[in-house]
């Protein structure tokens, strides 16, 4: 379906901002999200992960890898949704769109605005597959790639330690998230002259970088009771959540560009485009909607009947999550033990506690 259409036309759609999934090529890209999505039941090897031509190429080369390809996506997803879930936009569609199985319907209109949210997206997910074919390589479970090799011996003994153990080794699966996240992008529209692909490849390789760029040394001590003489150290990832973390502040501080570009990226400003950009910089080209309110068609879910924070100042408070249209209160009963108190010998008795907690719901 479309697959040899001319692409320029499409990725005009999507400029658009008209839905994902009148552009078959860019939404195919994006598909591989949409088992996470979905969360729909697993079915083993690379049929499972709904996947571009090309991605299902890489991945039948590679079979081993398609657990990673899965647990990439549940992780950048999940992430996302942690890091947004006090805020208007929470990484979700509107619920009829989540009935679909695919991530374009899911995410929509998200996938291809070209807006902050977008960026994010890429990135926290190009993240996520590089988080977790390194882990896979770690484990053993691919053969082109294991722990890093360079850093099995040396150290330094004058300060008392040495690499060992098994240190992650992220080059194999830098490569292998822009082998399947950017090619397809990059043949998408033969050369990379559009705004909005450069904005999505550029965002793919923040991800990245930021999985680079968190990169920590854990050390564990050897010797007499705790004395730490001697230590073993190995190089890690960080945590995905402490990577979502730094994402999200690139999101806050994303660089809007120039969607016609003349050879280079440059910033949209004007008055800061002496500025370099960053290579872990976020970039959108567009504007963001002010999701308040569900649109299908967008792919906005809407921020009506969303729990939110009456004391808070914040993304989550009543006032801006409800965008000033007010907010319900309800209250809900929780029943729970407490009290609970160690009666020898041996049992716990505890009584039951009613507490009443007001629940906010915006209109
Ligand atoms: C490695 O493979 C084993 C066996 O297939 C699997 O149980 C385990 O979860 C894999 N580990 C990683 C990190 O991929
Ligand atoms: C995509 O691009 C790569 C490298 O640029 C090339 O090897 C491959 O054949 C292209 N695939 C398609 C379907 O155009
Ligand atoms: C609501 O916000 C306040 C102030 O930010 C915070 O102290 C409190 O824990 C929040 N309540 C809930 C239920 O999250």
């Amino acid at each position: 379906m479309g697959r040899g259409a001319p692409l320029g036309p499409c990725l005009l759609r999507a400029a658009l901002l008209l839905l994902l999934s009148l552009c078959p090529a860019a939404g195919s890209t994006w598909m591989w999200l949409g088992i996470a999505a979905a969360g729909g039941p697993e079915k083993p090897g690379c049929t499972s992960p709904p996947l571009s031509r090309r991605q299902l190429d890489l991945c039948e080369q590679k079979p081993e890898l398609a657990p990673a390809i899965r647990e990439g996506a549940r992780l950048g997803l999940q992430e996302c949704r942690s890091q947004f879930r006090h805020e208007r936009w929470d990484c979700r569609s509107p619920p009829a769109a989540r009935r679909g199985t695919a991530a374009p319907a899911a995410l929509g209109h998200q996938l291809s605005s070209g807006t902050k949210e977008t960026a994010f997206i890429y990135a926290v997910t190009s993240a996520g597959l590089v988080h977790s074919v390194t882990r896979s390589c770690s484990a053993g479970n691919v053969t082109e790639c294991s722990c890093d090799p360079s850093l099995r011996h040396g150290g330094s003994a004058s300060e008392g330690w040495h690499w060992g153990g098994c240190s992650d080794d992220i080059h194999y699966g830098m490569s292998f998230s822009r082998k399947f996240l950017d090619m397809p992008l990059k043949n998408l529209t033969g050369k990379s002259g559009s705004g909005l692909v450069v904005m999505n490849l550029h965002n793919n390789e923040a991800g990245r970088q930021a999985v680079a760029k968190l990169m920590s040394v854990d050390c564990r001590c050897h010797g007499v009771s705790g004395s730490c003489a001697v230590k073993t150290c190995w190089k890690t990832m960080s945590s995905f959540e402490k990577i979502g973390r730094f994402l999200k502040d690139k999101y806050e501080n994303s660089i809007q560009i120039s969607d016609r570009l003349k050879k280079k990226l440059r910033r949209k400003e004007k008055s800061q485009r002496k500025v370099p950009i960053g290579k872990e910089d976020l970039l959108y080209v567009n504007k963001s909607p002010n999701y308040c309110v569900e649109d299908q068609k967008l792919g906005i879910p809407g921020t009506q009947g969303r729990e939110c924070n009456r004391t808070s100042q914040g993304p989550d408070g009543c006032n801006l999550l409800c965008c000033g249209r007010g907010y319900n209160t309800h209250v809900v009963r929780h029943v729970e033990r407490c009290e609970c108190k160690f009666v020898w010998c041996c049992y716990v008795r505890c009584r039951r506690c009613e507490t009443m907690t007001d629940v906010h719901t915006c209109k």
